[in-house]
């Protein structure tokens, strides 16, 4: 039996701020004591380590409801492994993720999942799980959910964008939506209408138009709107709850909140890039502007403001990173002369929580709400809570002592993804995780990295928390 006292920290939860001791034994979480009160003490005494949180938070570890490990995408591979992404993740503060399988096109449910559990397992630093992508939906794949959610595996992502690729037609989402309003599973959507986007492609490029600032042109916020506005009918139709993912823009935002004010089980997530870059940056000169490439695009900052009041009102109720990293040496040069080559996708599971710490400070959102958005929401909807996403007694000791205080300058240079450029090079922010706990192992303290590969396992789902 192991325990260990963090003591003197603010607790703070998605509820609740506390001046606390939280006393862990071994996986879990034992219990919330006042600082100085006899349990606290005599915890304290008898622990096998001691840390002190003295001028820190104590939150639940971060739950990235959206990575992609070593994800194939236009010809190459995500760059972070499990390996690598999940020790980033664990450094910048987050103990959980859940990343997409992929159902390979002809394939089986099965066998993608089967594929994604031989990458990660062993080699991750922290907790994970699967949402599964439906790539190719048939009568198979669609009896397949049902195996799957019983295996913990509770969400599954649709396409509307990549025709030819991971794209489904409104027929296949509907039926997938049926079949999910039975099993209780929850779809995510891409929601951006590939069709239209790929005619944008193909007369962009013909016209010349080739660099990657015209990668955010085609992908029209109207299209991306349109296609939220679908895909809500859609569920609506099947009775289905439904999750938007990487919501860039206020014309989405707003069919969503037009729908959540109708008391439908609609969510969507919105991700750091949206919040924090712009088309500025896709239009850097030199090609710089392939580092910004991902879908949805980088859209005009005067859209950041709506996202943020997206997340005060809850009609974005979930912060995650949609990490796919690729790097600009060898792979996002794939697109140099065509843009449409570039590989989508941008770094982030480790700045996630400091960005968002930042806009604390910033003003944007107070301090409970960032616990909400990046760990207590996620957890929910994602049937992880309360096992993650919270400090209670019972739930895995997940933790993270987190100096408000601590300034600090991202950069390629000392992150530890592995992916040659940083989004945010430069960005100052303030705020950093001290010492994170995984199920009650210390794996990050005072800028060491304690952690193995392996120390992370997989995490059945359950039904997560929507009416549907
Ligand atoms: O650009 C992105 N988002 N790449 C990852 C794949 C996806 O659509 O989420
Ligand atoms: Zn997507
Ligand atoms: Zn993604």
């Amino acid at each position: 039996m192991t325990r260990i006292a963090i003591r003197n920290g603010l607790v703070i939860t998605a509820t609740d701020e506390t001046y606390a001791d939280v006393l862990v034994q071994d996986e879990r979480v034992a219990a919330i004591a006042a600082p100085g009160s006899d349990p606290a003490v005599s915890w304290a005494d008898g622990a096998d380590q001691v840390l002190d949180a003295d001028g820190c938070y104590v939150i639940p570890g971060g739950v990235d409801a959206h990575t992609h490990m070593e994800m194939p995408f236009g010809g190459t591979v995500a760059s972070d492994s499990f390996e690598t992404g999940t020790r980033a993740a664990a450094w910048g503060g987050t103990t959980t993720i859940v990343d997409f399988a992929i159902q390979p096109r002809g394939g089986a449910l099965r066998e993608g999942l089967d594929t994604w559990h031989a990458k990660a397992e062993g080699n991750c630093a922290v907790d994970y799980g699967f949402h599964m992508i439906i790539s190719d939906v048939g009568e198979g794949p669609l009896k397949e959910m049902d195996g799957l959610v019983d295996e913990g595996v509770t969400s599954f992502k649709l396409f509307m964008a990549y025709p030819g690729n991971l794209y489904s037609d409104d027929g296949q989402i509907l039926r997938a939506m049926q079949r999910a309003e039975g099993n209780g599973a929850l779809i995510m959507m891409h929601a951006e209408n590939g069709l239209a986007i790929d005619v944008l492609v193909e007369q962009a490029l013909a016209a010349g138009r080739t660099d990657p600032r015209y990668h955010g042109d085609v992908r029209h916020v109207l299209l991306e709107a349109e296609a939220t506005h679908r895909a809500i009918q859609l569920a609506r139709v099947a009775g289905a709850p439904l999750y938007i993912v990487h919501v860039s823009a206020g014309e989405a935002v707003a069919h969503v909140a037009h729908a959540r004010d109708d008391g439908l089980p609609v969510y969507a997530e919105t991700c750091p890039q949206y919040l924090f870059l712009s088309v500025d940056d896709l239009a850097r000169p030199d090609f710089e502007g392939a580092k910004y490439v991902c879908s949805t695009p980088l859209r005009p900052a005067e859209q950041q403001a709506r996202l943020w009041r997206g997340l005060r009102t809850d009609d974005l109720s979930v912060v995650s990173t949609d990490h796919c990293p690729f790097c600009f040496v060898g792979q996002k040069d794939l697109g140099r002369g065509d843009f449409s080559k570039i590989p989508n996708g941008i770094p982030g599971v480790e700045t996630r929580l400091d960005l968002l710490h930042q806009a604390v400070l910033d003003g944007h959102i107070g301090r409970r709400r960032w616990v909400e958005l990046a760990s207590t929401a996620p957890a929910r909807l994602f049937g992880l809570h309360p096992r993650k996403g919270t400090i209670a007694p019972g739930a895995d000791a997940d933790l993270v002592v987190y100096d408000p205080a601590a300034e600090h300058v991202l950069s390629a240079e000392t992150h530890h993804m592995n992916v040659d450029y940083s989004a945010y090079e430069g960005c100052r922010v303030t705020g950093r995780a001290r010492t994170v706990l995984s199920r009650g192992r210390v794996i990050v303290d005072g800028g060491r990295y304690l952690g193995r590969a392996g120390d992370g396992g997989f995490v059945a789902r359950g039904i997560g928390s929507y009416a549907g």
